[in-house]
């Protein structure tokens, strides 16, 4: 509820305000944003569907009651619940597109958005026909996916049927019902038989430890989405046994499996891993082809 001495009235107003409330609160910035100066952005701009390349001329323009009332409580959920502010104004931006979240999902946040920008060059051959986003969430990295390759079938699985009505909104969204199909699947258990050019996946992979000192923040999103066992990879163990006899001849796995990268180079340094470099930030993602997982196919299953 707005005090009644509540004096704010314009954009300009509550943007420096709103910053200044983040700045003398202790948050994490890191869905989406990494300041209180942009994260305050995002919430007014999202909150009151306003672009984000506002001209200067409209931070002058005066809110209405209501505007001003939705503002305050939403700047006081992101600083008593910590709740992050994509789930504050239902949206996060990935490869340079909208998606809807809600706390069914995890904030888009993965660097495979810059491959995906420059369409998984070099470590991609031929345009990929079949794609798979395993572990979908949202559906952003799958969708973003099928706008790379505007001829590409692309299915979207995930165990969990929440994470699957927001993928299937954003498939709404973009209008790619065409192409682009969601699908329930315990990471490859229900999708006997087929097969794709590029698997790809940003699956649960932070570890026990990590887990543990999450700020609270991550929190609010589903665990489902975060832990994958003490060492972070469960869920990549399984993904590197079966997704060779998912792969078509000269396919491709890409997997990020973010602070975990250090443990699974150290387990298994034989395993034949390229790790991406991003300009924009972000590590822990690995290439492999259909040919490596083959040959390592015994180190793997033995090993892991
Ligand atoms: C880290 S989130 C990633 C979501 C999305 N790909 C992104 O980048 O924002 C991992 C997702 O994996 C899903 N998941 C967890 N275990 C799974 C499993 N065994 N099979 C399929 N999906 C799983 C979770 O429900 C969650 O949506």
């Amino acid at each position: 509820m707005l005090p009644a001495n509540f004096e704010l009235q314009t954009v300009r107003d509550f943007l420096r305000w709103i910053i200044s409330r983040l700045g003398e609160s202790s948050l994490f910035y890191g869905h989406g944003t990494d300041n209180a100066q942009d994260e305050a952005w995002y919430l007014v701009c999202g909150a009151l569907h306003l672009p984000f390349d506002l001209d200067a001329r409209l931070l002058d323009s005066v809110l209405t009651a209501q505007e001003r009332e939705q503002l305050f409580a939403l700047v006081e959920r992101r600083i008593n619940e910590r709740v992050p502010v994509a789930y504050l104004v239902g949206e996060a931006w990935f490869a340079g597109l909208p998606f809807y979240v809600d706390e069914r999902v995890l904030v888009p946040r993965s660097p495979i958005a810059e491959l995906i920008e420059q369409a998984y060059q070099p470590w991609l051959g031929d345009e990929p026909a079949q794609i798979l986003d395993l572990c979908t969430g949202s559906g952003c990295i799958g969708i973003a996916s099928a706008f790379a390759f505007p001829y590409a079938q692309v299915v979207l699985s995930d165990i969990s049927e929440d994470a699957l009505v927001v993928a299937r909104s954003n498939i709404l969204r973009h209008g790619v019902q065409e192409r682009v199909t969601a699908q329930f699947s315990d990471l490859f258990a229900d999708l006997a038989g087929q097969q794709f050019d590029l698997i790809v996946s940003n699956p649960p992979y932070v570890d026990a430890d990590d887990l543990a000192k999450m700020p609270a923040e991550f929190h609010a999103e589903p665990p489902l989405g975060l832990g994958s066992g003490s060492d972070g990879l469960d869920i990549t163990r399984r993904i590197l046994m079966q997704a060779a006899d998912h792969l078509t001849d000269g396919g491709l796995l890409v997997v990020e499996v973010g602070n975990s990268g250090a443990a699974l180079d150290q387990r298994y340094p034989h395993l034949p891993l390229t790790w991406l470099e991003f300009e924009h930030g972000g590590h822990g993602v690995f290439v492999m082809s259909k040919d490596d997982l083959l040959a390592s196919q015994s180190m793997i299953r033995s090993s892991l």
